[in-house]
């Protein structure tokens, strides 16, 4: 008799973005004809740029012709990416990674989630509240938790609630947590962290031997001078933090997959006998044993982002996405909403009033203004009366939902 993984079972409903996929489409199909705007999930909307697409191209035709035809990659990502990946984004803001530190993966979605694999089930994973759900979702499907409880929390995980008068940074818990996942430039609320406060987080770690998984997709979209792209950017950080960082929102490459994790060599943790090995292998062994590595075009199109002509493309159409955060900050604001995020993300972080939920946000914004958004409770119960707009959008979508929002009583 097979058995099934019943921890899937303590999940709550599908996964976000599906959940509101599925609203949608239910609205749409019972109205049709409808304009429908969708702000929801952070999904670009700007082609690739000409240089990427061009290298894309160059990768392709490579593998039409037997003397450039490639099989199988290194699984650890080609040499020509891991280089450019540890000159541009590292070494330009004084932190150096080793090329044989940066593992090439399909998305930072998959890697914050597997990343679990290489650690212990006993450990105490502390993680933000809210957040991306990917973190909750996959410590509940790795059998790390009980059940949920009536709060909306999992048993087993210490959440970090992130509140509005706590300016939706996270505090240091008085209390132990082997693993801590981070977000920053956080997803939802678009806020991000000083160097103070990562450092404080880099102490606690260095302090109680603990971890830090650093989810940094969003970096590329910081504009503050002082704020850190990088946890490594941090004293002491490559003894106690593994970054994520992701092609996905920094240069559109959420179709087409390719994004990177950073492993230093000098991290451990410890064995049954509390004895301190490195990770470094352990992720390696993972790594290639269950993943064949990304495709050449894909790999060689991300490489062309750090082209000097891709590196300005890929900054205008940041700045676009920037541009369209601006407007709805504005318009939001203009309204009468209380609006966090926007300036260092692309996400715009709002909040109606106390008196409307989520979700009742969500089905009214729908309804009564065809404007598709993500609830903030859908990251966590600390989300809950919060509601998230993405800027990843056409700009004439942007303005037109923000008109159409404004007629909008709440
Ligand atoms: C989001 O909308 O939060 C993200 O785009 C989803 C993702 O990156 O997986």
């Amino acid at each position: 008799m097979a058995h099934l993984n019943s921890n899937y079972l303590k999940l709550q409903s599908g996964y976000l973005f599906p959940e509101i996929g599925r609203r949608v489409s239910e609205y749409a199909n019972t109205h049709p004809g409808t304009d429908i705007i969708r702000m929801g999930i952070g999904d670009v909307t700007r082609p690739l740029a000409p240089s990427v697409i061009k290298a894309f191209h160059e990768g392709v035709e490579e593998m039409a012709d037997v003397r450039t035809f490639r099989g199988y990659g290194p699984e650890q990502g080609y040499e020509f990416l891991r280089e450019l990946i540890s000159k541009n984004e590292y070494e330009t803001r004084n932190v150096h990674v080793d090329l044989d530190e940066i593992f090439i993966s399909d998305g930072s979605k998959c890697d914050t989630g597997n990343i679990q694999e290489i650690f212990g089930t006993d450990n105490r994973i502390a993680i933000p509240d809210p957040v991306y759900p990917v973190y909750v979702d996959s410590t509940v499907m790795a059998g790390r938790t009980g059940y949920i409880q009536e709060n909306g929390y999992f048993e087993g995980i210490k959440y970090l609630p992130c509140t509005e008068s706590g300016g939706f940074i996270p505090e240091i818990p008085d209390e132990k947590a082997d693993i801590i996942y981070l977000c920053f430039p956080n997803n939802p609320t678009g806020t991000v962290a000083t160097r103070s406060q990562l450092k404080r987080w880099v102490d606690y770690a260095l302090e109680r031997k603990s971890i830090i998984l650093f989810d940094a997709a969003y970096e590329a979209f910081i504009t503050e001078m002082d704020i850190p792209h990088s946890i490594y950017e941090i004293e002491g950080a490559r003894n106690v933090a593994i970054e994520f960082r992701s092609f996905s929102k920094k240069a559109g490459f959420t179709g087409t997959r390719c994004a990177f994790t950073v492993i230093p060599k000098e991290l451990k943790a410890f064995n049954d006998r509390g004895e301190p090995l490195a990770l470094h292998p352990l992720w390696y062994r993972r790594h290639t044993t269950k993943f064949n590595g990304v495709s050449y075009p894909v790999q060689k199109a991300a490489a062309a982002v750090y082209s000097e002509k891709g590196k300005k493309e890929v900054q205008q159409v940041i700045d676009y996405y920037m541009e369209n955060a601006a407007i709805l900050r504005e318009n939001l604001l203009e309204t009468g909403y209380k609006v966090y995020g926007g300036i260092n993300a692309p996400y715009v972080w709002f909040k109606a009033g106390d008196h409307i939920k989520s979700w009742d946000l969500f089905d009214k914004l729908l309804h009564e203004a065809n404007v598709v958004g993500t609830p903030g409770s859908g990251f966590g119960p600390s989300g809950e009366g919060f509601f998230r707009f993405s800027a990843f959008a056409d700009r004439d979508h942007v303005i037109e939902a923000m008109k159409r929002i404004r007629k909008v009583k709440i």
